[in-house]
C-alpha cells in the first residue's frame, strides 16, 4: 500500500478500505496526461521562479524515463499504489530524490485529476471525430453511386412514398454530421485549463495558469478555483453527445437488420462482417448490427450513471467524482469500437438494386403522384386524394398496381386520365420530379452531395490543426 499521505494518521489504512478508494486498475488510463500535466507543471514552476532550473530538468528528465519504461514495458503499473498520480510521484522520488518531491508543489490531485481526465478526454472526442468523419465519407461515397438507385421510402414501416439509396443514406449523413458539429462545440467550451486550482482554493505561490494552460493547448485557464475541480460538465456533454452517436448508429443498424431479413432482402453482408449459426447451417447473421444496437444501453447507461453521481455533490471535489472514470472509459471504447465495426461492415455491405426498385414499385408508393397528375389536370386536391383511394381498393381488389391498370380501367374511374398518365407515375418520374432542396431528386440530390463534399473538407481543416496541437 503506498500512500501519499500518511503523515496524518496512526494506523494502517484497512485492507478493505484500501481496496474500495484506490483507483488505480482504472485511472493507469490517465498515465500519459499525467506525466503530461506534471511536465507542463514543473516548467512553469521553474518559469516562476519556484524551483530551481536544475531542479526542473532532473525532474523532467525522471518523468521522462518513467514513461519511457512505461512504454517499453520495464515498469509495470502496479497496484501497490493508491492511483496514477501516487504511482509517478512515487517512482519520481525512488529515481531522483529530494527534487522529485517538489513535483507536487501548487498541486492537489484534485486539480491534477481535473487535468488529467479533461486532456483525455479531449483526446478522445478528437478521437470520435476522426470516426465520424471515416463513416461519413463511407456514406457520402454510397450516396455518389446511387442517386438513380430506387428504394421504397416508409413510414410506419410501411412504403409510402418512393425514394433512392442516396437519399436514404443522406438522412444518416446529417445525423452524423451533427454529431461532429457536437463535438466541436464540445471541444471548444471545454478546452479551458484546471491546473492550478490546487485542491479548491488556488495557492499562494505565483503560479502563472496561462502558462500551463498554453503549452498543453488549452485556451486559457478556467475562471472559477472550485468549479475547476468540481466540473465534469464537459464529461456529462460528451457522453450525451456520444448516446446521440450511439441512436443513431443503433437507428442505422435496425434499418440494416430489415434490409437484410429474408423478406427484404435489399442487401447482402459481406462474409467478414457476418456470423453463422451453430445449428442452422443456412443462417448468415447481421450480429455486428445487432451488437451495435445493442451496445446502445451500456452508453446511455454511462450517461445516466454520471448525471446521478453528480447530482448531490456539493462544491468543491469529492470522492464520488473518481466514479466518473470506469463507465466513461467503457462508453469510450465501446463508441470507437461501434463505429469502426460499424464503419466496415456498412464499406463492405453490398445492394440488390432490382429488389429494392421492385419493391419500390409495388406497395403503391406512387399513389401520391398519381393524386398530383389529377391535380395537374385540374382536380382538387382532396377529390383527387379521394378518386386514387377508391383507384387503389380496385387495385387490392384485382391483385394488382395502378401503373398495371388500363387506361379504360383508369377512365372508369376518372375521365381526367389520360394516356400520359404512365409516364406521370412511373418510378423514374415520381423520384425525379421531387426537386425540393432536400428532396431525393438528382438534381437536388447532387447540390446536397456537393455542400456534403464542401463541408467534409472544410471540418477536417479544423480538426487536423487540433489534432496537431495535440501531439
Ligand atoms: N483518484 C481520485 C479521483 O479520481 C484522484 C483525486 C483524489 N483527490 C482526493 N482528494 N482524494 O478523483
Amino acid at each position: 500500500m503506498a500512500q501519499l499521505w500518511g503523515g496524518r494518521f496512526t494506523k494502517e489504512t484497512d485492507r478493505l478500505v484500501y481496496d474500495f478508494n484506490a483507483s488505480l486498475r482504472f485511472d493507469k488510463r490517465l498515465f500519459h496526461q499525467d506525466i503530461e500535466g506534471s511536465i507542463a507543471h514543473v516548467v512553469m514552476l521553474s518559469k516562476q521562479g519556484i524551483l530551481t532550473v536544475e531542479e526542473k530538468d532532473v525532474i523532467i528528465k525522471g518523468l521522462t524515463g518513467i514513461r519511457e519504461d512505461v512504454e517499453e514495458g520495464k515498469l509495470a503499473i502496479d497496484e501497490r499504489y493508491e492511483d496514477i498520480h501516487s504511482f509517478v510521484e512515487a517512482n519520481l522520488i525512488d529515481r531522483v530524490g529530494d527534487a522529485g518531491k517538489k513535483l507536487h508543489t501548487g498541486r492537489s490531485r484534485n486539480d491534477q485529476v481535473a487535468l488529467d481526465m479533461r486532456l483525455y478526454t479531449r483526446m478522445k472526442v478528437l478521437e470520435i471525430d476522426a470516426h465520424l468523419e471515416k463513416l461519413l465519407r463511407v456514406i457520402l461515397d454510397t450516396m455518389e453511386e446511387n442517386i438513380e438507385t430506387y428504394m421504397p421510402g416508409f413510414t410506419h414501416l410501411q412504403k409510402a412514398q418512393p425514394t433512392t439509396l442516396a437519399h436514404h443514406y443522406g438522412a444518416y449523413f446529417e445525423m452524423f454530421k451533427r454529431d461532429r458539429q457536437r463535438m466541436k462545440d464540445i471541444f471548444k467550451r471545454m478546452n479551458y485549463c484546471p491546473l492550478g486550482a490546487g485542491a479548491l482554493a488556488g495557492t499562494t505561490y505565483p503560479l502563472d495558469r496561462n502558462y500551463t494552460a498554453v503549452l498543453m493547448g488549452f485556451e486559457g485557464p478556467t475562471l472559477n478555483s472550485m468549479d475547476s475541480v468540481a466540473d465534469r460538465d464537459y464529461l456529462i456533454e460528451f457522453l450525451a453527445a456520444l448516446s446521440t452517436v450511439m441512436m443513431h448508429l443503433s437507428r442505422f443498424s435496425e434499418e440494416i437488420i430489415i434490409w437484410n431479413s429474408n423478406e427484404y432482402q435489399f442487401v447482402e453482408l459481406d462474409d467478414a462482417y457476418s456470423t453463422g449459426s451453430s445449428i442452422m447451417p443456412q443462417k448468415k447473421n447481421p450480429d455486428i448490427a445487432e451488437l451495435v444496437r445493442g451496445k446502445t444501453g451500456r452508453v446511455y447507461g454511462a450517461l445516466m450513471a454520471i448525471l446521478t453521481t453528480m447530482k448531490g455533490i456539493p462544491l468543491a471535489y469529492n470522492k464520488d467524482m473518481q466514479e466518473d472514470k470506469e463507465v466513461s472509459f467503457d462508453a469510450f471504447d465501446t463508441v470507437e469500437d461501434c463505429l469502426t465495426l460499424f464503419t466496415g461492415m456498412l464499406g463492405t455491405m453490398k445492394f440488390k438494386k432490382d429488389r429494392m426498385a421492385k419493391s419500390a414499385m409495388n406497395g403503391f408508393t406512387n399513389a401520391t403522384d398519381a393524386a398530383d397528375y389529377l391535380v395537374n389536370k385540374g382536380v382538387p386536391f382532396r377529390d383527387a386524394h379521394g378518386i386514387i383511394g377508391r383507384l387503389v381498393l380496385y387495385c387490392i381488389d384485382k391483385n394488382t398496381s395502378i401503373d398495371a391498370l388500363s387506361l379504360e380501367e383508369l377512365q372508369a374511374i376518372s375521365d381526367k386520365f389520360g394516356s400520359d398518365v404512365y409516364e406521370a407515375i412511373s418510378l423514374k418520374t415520381c423520384v425525379e420530379k421531387r426537386l425540393t432542396a432536400g428532396a431525393p431528386g438528382p438534381d437536388a440530390m447532387r447540390e446536397v452531395i456537393k455542400l456534403h463534399k464542401a463541408y467534409l473538407e472544410q471540418e477536417e481543416k479544423f480538426f487536423s490543426d487540433k489534432v496537431f496541437a495535440e501531439n
